[in-house]
């Protein structure tokens, strides 16, 4: 049986000392400064390699090469599991620990957002503690806000910039007009990217975060299979520019809203008018609105990664475990989680949407461009031409009348066939509200 009694002393066994995992030893070597209402005693570690350096000293720690091992050791009371990945040790690890008594606290989305409902049930069924604050937003308070401070409102919609790396990039590819590629490699250079930057820039990073917000703030057992999920990397820095005269900003949006019964789930770029409050988020800043009945609309922002922020977070839900019982890990039991992921792709919806090409330079084909969409039934709400540049071709932006996607995909397929646009065009949804 697990002991609910408030705690006064912790004992833990730290999984992964990489990024995070180091971040959280230099930050317990802190806790006379911070305000936590216990000790904490790191007991054992464990990483791959025993001789890495990693800016903190681990010599004084029992290792484990195994942290499957560590996590049933007699003498931790909570493992922390900083490895990551939804499969593996990661997932062996935090299943040992739930299995032999030990509260777990992670960083990992993937295995939140691909396995949260496995392990949350085994969280429960042991009457255990799970808690995965750092694994959405970093250092923002958005898993126990949700779960917590704000279980009395009924959500329509949660939205966010999710994914610092995207939001650095599309706001460097604004700022400097720089391509895609260029700003991505200078990003890795900085430390804003990983060398692997593909989890990031496809989008499936901030998908696992919105799928984790998405199954608290509307009772929903995780599903990943049901996130619609588009990166960034198609953008090009003329889009962000031509979207910008429209007062637009292009931010990849992760966000998931109730819609016919159902909760859609998505991540794409989208266009956001430059008053709304994800617009202003620059940078590697993250950013959460979620809305909903009282409360209108809340907005969350700051630092959603690196290695203080994030052991922070991670910090948090340490100082969480020293009160006693958590509740369950998603908010509601998991038996009770009905709400239901939409399997339909949101592709039919009604929207306006952006479209960014760049045009052959020949004559009549702007106007076939505007025939092309007439055809379609389509009406456009605005339109920009810009003047040709050194490669003789027109940059063009316009914003639709509210259509559904899959009109504008046959739009683009008969453009492509009459060589009308000199590159492959981008669409993008446009999110008229501020
Ligand atoms: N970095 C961030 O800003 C951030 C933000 C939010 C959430 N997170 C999440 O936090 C977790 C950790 O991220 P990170 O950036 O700290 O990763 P990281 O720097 O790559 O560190 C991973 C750690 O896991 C260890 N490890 C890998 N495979 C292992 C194995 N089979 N057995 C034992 N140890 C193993 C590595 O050992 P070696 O050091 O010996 O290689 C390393 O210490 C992930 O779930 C990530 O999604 C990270």
């Amino acid at each position: 049986m697990i002991d609910h009694a408030p705690k006064t002393h912790l004992r833990l066994g730290v999984a992964g000392i990489g990024t995070v995992g180091a971040g959280l030893l230099k930050l317990i070597e802190r806790q006379d400064e911070l305000r936590l209402p216990g000790r904490l005693e790191v007991t054992a570690v464990s990483a791959r390699s025993r001789s890495r350096n990693r800016g903190v000293d681990v010599s004084g720690y029992r290792w484990f090469d195994d942290p499957v091992e560590m996590a049933t050791a007699d003498d931790i009371d909570v493992l922390v599991e900083l490895v990551g990945g939804s499969d593996g040790p990661a997932k062996l690890a935090v299943e040992a620990a739930l299995k032999a008594g030990k509260a777990v606290v992670t960083a990992n989305k993937a295995l939140i957002a691909e396995r949260g409902l496995e392990i949350s049930k085994l969280a429960e069924s042991r009457d255990n503690h799970l808690l995965f604050e750092a694994a959405v937003a970093g250092a923002v308070p958005i898993v126990r806000a949700l779960r917590n401070s704000l279980s009395g409102v009924i959500v329509s919609r949660v939205s966010g910039i999710l994914n610092g790396t995207c939001n650095y990039i599309l706001s460097e590819m604004l700022r400097t007009g720089a391509a895609y590629e260029d700003v991505l490699a200078d990003a890795q250079r900085l430390g804003f990217a990983e060398a692997d930057p593909y989890l990031d820039v496809s989008g499936i990073d901030a998908a696992h975060k919105v799928m984790i917000l998405a199954s608290i703030a509307f009772g929903a057992q995780p599903d990943f299979s049901k996130v619609f999920v588009e990166g960034v990397s198609d953008i090009e820095a003329m889009d962000l520019q031509l979207a910008d005269k429209f007062d637009y900003r292009i931010k990849l949006v992760a966000e998931a809203y109730r819609a016919n019964g159902e909760i859609g789930c998505r991540v794409a770029p989208v266009l956001v008018r430059k008053d709304h409050p994800l617009a202003q988020i620059g940078g590697p800043l993250n950013a959460v609105v979620v809305e909903g009945e009282p409360i209108g609309r809340l907005t969350f922002t700051g630092p959603g990664a690196g290695a203080g922020p994030t052991a922070a977070a991670v910090m948090g839900d340490l100082a969480r475990l020293f009160e006693g019982r958590s509740g369950p890990p998603l908010g509601k039991l998991t038996g009770d989680l009905e709400g239901r992921f939409s399997s339909r792709a949101p592709s039919e919806d009604m929207a306006s949407f952006f479209i960014g090409a760049r045009l052959a330079d020949r004559s009549g084909v702007f106007a076939a461009l505007t025939e092309a969409l007439a055809e379609a039934d389509v009406s456009i709400d605005k339109i920009i031409q810009d003047s040709a540049g050194e490669d003789e071709t027109a940059p063009v932006a316009l914003i639709t009348h509210p259509t559904s996607r899959s009109t504008l995909e046959g739009v683009l397929a008969a453009i492509s066939e009459q060589a009308i646009a000199a590159d492959k065009p981008r669409l993008f949804r446009v999110e008229t509200r501020s």
